[in-house]
């Protein structure tokens, strides 16, 4: 259900309805891989103001098995996390993580890294560890290729995830679970067109952009997203995958996209880094030694309103990992609140007012 609209930019705020509660968008998901928010629990996770939370296919199959999590009465369950959840199919994850794997019309034949074991992962295979898994919403097994890859290679494999989208389709058993098709064509405006298009007629709950975001430089994934978003259906939720930062998620949110996910926050946090008004500090810096104030005074989490700067500088020289959660909580609540926020303004007409300054000057003046 879309509630607003921007009268300036295509961006807008909505709900949809999960077995687990309701997802608020725009919104950030923090990223679970293994059924877990890295050095974070569930409870402290609800906290951040986050919603829906990612686990992925490829891990969790290669460690701890599908036949786990299903036997501890899914992944909910299993992690203790009782929002909302997304599984993605991990048709990304074949491709950047194992090195030794060939893509067919079948699937993805790969090595286990964990024991060398041969494993094929096919669209009907993803579907069927998703449907075990048990998640909310379930994406496509899907083929992303590479940056930079020729028009040629591309063209293959947008077509081969549009076939594979038709067996994943087929191979769904779980009306409970909403499957995203995603949208390839890596930086093709046009194979991106046909791509959005045929997915469009397969009337699917949701739509995902995937293939942005690696290693095209930012002004071609703002062109991408601009071109594809306003041909996707406009009464279902729109997640673009593996996005982003502050500026990739309000252009993003411009051109009416409204999920997002990124590791930055989690990973950022396990480097001492910390998210503070859209810039990375670095905590374990001599400057912040002896400095007492919280670290981000407008931020109401929990780290904010608990500790000083100079306890998590000496917390990361100590090499204690309490810095790690503390870091997690306030970046995950940075991103998850500053889409919040963007909700806010767009629901009270002030979304170019508030966020415009992250526009760049067409996508402001468009529409
Ligand atoms: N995560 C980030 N990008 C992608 C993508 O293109 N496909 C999938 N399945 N997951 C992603
Ligand atoms: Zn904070």
């Amino acid at each position: 259900q879309v509630e607003a609209t921007c009268q300036y930019t295509a961006a807008r705020a909505g709900k949809f309805q999960t077995p687990h509660g309701i997802v608020e968008t725009p919104r950030f998901m923090p990223v679970g891989t293994l059924a877990n928010v890295k050095t974070v629990t569930p409870d402290q996770l609800q906290h951040t103001g986050a919603q829906m939370v990612l686990a992925n296919t490829y891990h969790l199959h290669l460690q701890p098995g599908e036949a786990l999590v299903e036997m501890a009465g899914g992944v909910h369950q299993f992690m203790g996390w009782h929002g909302p959840m997304l599984t993605d199919s991990g048709g990304f994850q074949v491709f950047s993580l194992s090195d030794i794997r060939t893509i067919s019309e079948a699937g993805v034949q790969f090595k286990s890294p964990r024991d060398g074991r041969i494993i094929n992962m096919t669209p009907e295979e993803s579907i069927r560890i998703q449907n075990a898994l048990g998640a909310d919403v379930i994406m496509a097994f899907d083929e992303c290729p590479p940056y930079p890859a020729s028009r040629e290679a591309v063209a293959v494999a947008t077509d081969r995830t549009y076939r594979w989208l038709q067996r994943c389709i087929a191979a769904h058993q779980r009306p409970d679970q909403a499957l995203f098709g995603i949208v390839q064509g890596g930086v093709y405006p046009d194979l991106r067109a046909q791509a959005a298009a045929a997915l469009k007629e397969l009337d699917l709950p949701g739509y995902a952009i995937g293939g942005v975001s690696v290693g095209e430089p930012p002004e071609l994934i703002e062109k991408i997203v601009r071109a594809t978003t306003p041909l996707l259906p406009p009464h279902k939720p729109r997640y673009l995958m593996g996005v982003g930062t502050h500026r990739e998620m309000v252009q993003a949110i411009a051109a009416g996209m409204d999920l997002f996910d990124c590791v930055i926050p989690t990973r950022l946090a396990r480097h001492g880094t910390a998210i503070v008004q859209g810039e990375r500090w670095n905590l374990k810096n001599a400057r912040f030694r002896q400095d007492l104030t919280p670290l981000d005074e407008t931020c109401g989490c929990y780290t904010c309103r608990t500790f000083t700067r100079a306890y998590l500088c000496h917390l990361i020289h100590a090499h204690e990992i309490l810095a790690h959660t503390l870091l997690s909580i306030h970046n995950i609540t940075a991103l998850v609140s500053f889409t919040q926020r963007i909700r806010e303004a767009i629901l009270s007409d002030r979304f170019v007012e508030e966020f415009g300054h992250w526009l760049s000057p067409e996508t402001a003046l468009s529409e």
